[in-house]
């Protein structure tokens, strides 16, 4: 239990409990300035790199890989070494490692800052049973000592901030993020992500940003809020009554950029030919990281996301599905939206150039190791 809860810091600057919090304002996360409130959170199985910059250019200030195994890169795993590639164009990143051996994290973390992130992020909330039986994600919530010890071990490795993403407990009800939260303040964390679900709820039930309120008047450095943000009015009453820093999104924005622009301040809704060319440039970037073979299969999920809400008849999506190459999705696509082609090009002609990728020897280009 807390027992006593300290006074909100005097000056913390992202602790602004205004009712019109300005989301395009930017703030610090350790000595990073990140320009916005908005944050992309990391999934598994979705964060590749053109959905982290398709974030960016709808207005996520900061945008995170998926969570990356510990394990993975410490047997030098082609498939997980896959997922620290970063494009100068996606700055401020976050890259999310999670594993429970403090040695090896230091390493990872060594990895994640050579690979040229900007943050090194730790998991400490993931509920999948294949995770957390192997003492990480969010089986540390249970054992502050050890979550302390992983976080201390990774900010002694990288001159990197190190943030934390956790959910409120393990078990139902549990508020045992407001004890181990600060603990891991002191243990060198700049910042807290909270997602107040306990690992037990998954995702069902409601993020509960009540605690994320306590959390912010416990601790000295920016936390962000996420869990059920899925448009502008929400991001603004959770900014207002919890005092975060920022608030991050997830399942609202698959396959759904238009949601960050919502939450921006741009409420238009995309035509059907913005929605196939933003959706046609996610394959082919997607194919570009991940390889044709690979991407078949990761973009089926996307195609529902995209052109789902009503924006195209169900059977569409069915039929994309059933469609042998990408080329051929594609084709089908465009038969559907013609003048999609034309808002492709300027898509194209407007899309920043993303530079030189930091490669780490002997990086491959197409894997992924989904999750
Ligand atoms: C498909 C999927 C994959 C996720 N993978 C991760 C992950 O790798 N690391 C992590 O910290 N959280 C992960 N999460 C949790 C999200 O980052 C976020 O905290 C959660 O979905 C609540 O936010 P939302 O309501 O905006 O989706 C994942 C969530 C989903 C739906």
């Amino acid at each position: 239990m807390v027992a006593a809860r300290p006074e909100p810091p005097q000056d913390p600057g992202y602790h602004l409990k205004s009712m019109n919090v300005d989301l395009r304002e930017s703030w610090f996360l350790g000595g990073v300035e990140i320009p916005g409130r908005l944050v992309l959170a990391p999934m598994a199985g979705v964060s590749v790199q053109a959905f982290r910059r398709q974030g960016r250019r709808y207005g996520a200030g900061l945008v995170c890989s998926e969570m990356v195994s510990v394990a993975g890169i410490q047997h030098r795993n082609e498939r997980t070494l896959g997922y620290l590639r970063v494009g100068s164009d996606e700055h401020p990143l976050a890259i999310q490692i999670f594993g429970s051996d403090p040695p090896a994290m230091a390493e990872a973390a060594r990895m994640v800052e050579a690979a040229g992130a900007d943050i090194v992020d730790m998991n400490f909330g993931c509920p999948v049973k294949k995770v957390t039986k192997t003492g990480a994600g969010a089986s540390l919530l249970d054992d502050a000592d050890l979550a302390c010890r992983l976080v201390e071990a990774v900010a002694g490795a990288t001159s990197l901030p190190v943030s934390v993403k956790m959910r409120r407990g393990v078990e139902n009800g549990s508020r045992r993020c407001l004890e181990v939260g600060p603990r891991l303040v002191e243990a060198g964390a700049s910042s807290l992500t909270l997602h107040p679900r306990s690992a037990k709820q998954m995702y069902t039930g409601t993020a509960d940003h009540s605690l994320t309120a306590e959390l912010v008047a416990l601790v000295d450095v920016p936390v962000i809020a996420s869990g059920d943000i899925t448009s502008r009015a929400r991001a603004q009453a959770v900014l207002a009554s919890t005092g975060a820093a920022a608030v991050m999104v997830g399942r609202a924005a698959q396959g759904n950029p238009w949601a960050l622009r919502e939450i921006m301040g741009d409420d238009s809704e995309p035509t059907r030919e913005e929605v196939v060319a933003e959706l046609v440039l996610f394959m082919r970037e997607t194919v570009r990281e991940l390889g044709e073979h690979r991407a078949t299969g990761f973009l089926k999920k996307f195609y529902g996301w995209y052109l789902g809400r009503g924006r195209f008849p169900r059977p569409f999506k069915q039929e994309l599905v059933m469609l042998p190459t990408l080329a051929e999705v594609e084709q089908r696509l465009f038969a559907a939206a013609p003048g999609a082609r034309f808002v492709l090009e300027r898509l194209l002609d407007e899309l920043p150039d993303p530079g030189d990728e930091v490669l780490l020897d002997s990086l491959p280009i197409s894997i992924y190791g989904g999750g």
